[in-house]
């Protein structure tokens, strides 16, 4: 079985922090979210990945090279144009042979523990295997009726009435005959080559698509509360491990991971929580569900439930800091001066919420 991952996509509704980085690589509890995808895909025993690439084929190469470190052998794949998910398994299909697949949207992030179902449509006769989830707000994914028998009676994609709270997660499994699907329908009202649509197709065809309804937590992490919920039901689930150092006047929770070279000073920390390498702690208090990447300094200050990526700079702020999403590199400050006022220097799409 092959795995194929889909990394392309501009991340629109994630401006500003999708300027400069691809969505897929914006971390959560320390882990950019397509990192994580490949160590799902590996834990199910599978080793010949493709990932999906567009403009952004760049970065995600200098982040995730061959593979090597997870032990898989990475093949890249450059969609000529982004025309959808079926039209990206359509240009993958040199990769993907007659090989069955599973294809693994690269910014949805779902509950660990799913290599099971992965190893149980490799040994099984269906031809599709699709994972659905229960949600308020099924008008927009795709969505899937099912009979009273629980087969699937038909799917759509993003409909204004939806037939059922059962929309398509971002993980989706397939035999040979997927080629003939997304080579026979056209594309959508959005002028895509829909997934939901070859999936329809295998369906009507007489192929066997078996559903799967997921019980965990799954977030597709398109704006940026989806990834302050991804990186708080995450950190929940993070074996905690400490290989950084706490000073004598500083405490930290049970549930908070340290990685290597993270420096605690007069500084409390709450789990869950993640400190990343090289960061530094002077002096503050860093709250619950709250993930610090590298190279980062917090000084007098207060944080929680928020990311900060890396190489930013938080001092002195009177106000404790919540909910936020701190891009790489920023600087955050409050100084004492006259008059007393507010001084911006914000990139493009930028989002301040002051009170
Ligand atoms: C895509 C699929 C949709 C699915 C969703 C899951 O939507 O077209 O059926 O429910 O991913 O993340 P998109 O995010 O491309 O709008």
């Amino acid at each position: 079985m092959k795995g194929l991952i889909l990394s392309g996509g501009k991340g629109t509704r994630l401006l500003p922090l999708t300027y400069r980085r691809a969505k897929q690589l914006i971390p959560v509890a320390n882990e950019p979210v397509l990192c994580r995808v490949i160590r799902a895909i590996r834990d199910a025993g599978i080793t010949e990945v493709g990932i999906v690439v567009g403009d952004t084929e760049p970065e995600i190469r200098e982040a995730v090279n061959g593979g090597e470190r997870w032990g898989v052998n990475i093949t890249y794949i450059r969609q000529s144009a982004p025309a959808g998910l079926a039209h990206a398994v359509k240009e993958a299909l040199p990769f993907l042979g007659d090989d069955r697949f599973v294809m693994f949207l690269g910014d949805n992030v779902i509950q660990g523990g799913i290599s099971s179902l992965i190893r149980q449509f490799a040994d099984s006769d269906w031809n599709s295997q699709i994972v659905l989830k229960r949600v308020p707000n099924p008008q927009q994914f795709g969505v899937a009726e099912l009979t009273a028998e629980g087969s699937i009676r038909r799917l759509v994609e993003k409909p204004k009435q939806p037939p059922s709270d059962l929309a398509l997660v971002g993980i989706y499994m397939f035999d040979r005959h997927v080629r003939q699907a997304v080579e026979s329908i056209r594309p959508s009202a959005r002028g895509e080559l829909e997934i939901t649509d070859a999936i329809q197709w295998l369906v009507d065809h007489g192929f066997r698509v078996h559903p799967y309804i997921h019980d965990g937590w799954w977030i597709d992490t398109g704006k940026m509360a989806d990834m302050l919920t991804a990186n708080a039901y995450v950190l929940d689930e993070l074996a905690p491990s400490n290989e950084g150092r706490v000073d004598e006047n500083s405490t930290i929770g049970r549930r908070v991971t340290l990685q290597k070279g993270a420096e605690i000073i007069s500084s409390q920390v709450r789990g869950p929580s993640i400190i990343g390498e090289n960061t530094r702690i002077i002096n503050s208090y860093i709250g619950p569900y709250t993930s610090i990447y590298n190279g980062v300094v917090i000084e007098n200050s207060e944080i929680e439930h928020s990311i900060v990526l890396e190489n930013s700079h938080i001092e002195n702020v009177g106000a404790r800091i919540q909910d936020s999403l701190i891009g790489r590199n920023a600087h955050v400050a409050q100084t004492v001066r006259k008059p007393k006022s507010i001084c911006l220097n914000l990139g493009d799409y930028s989002q301040i919420d002051l009170v």
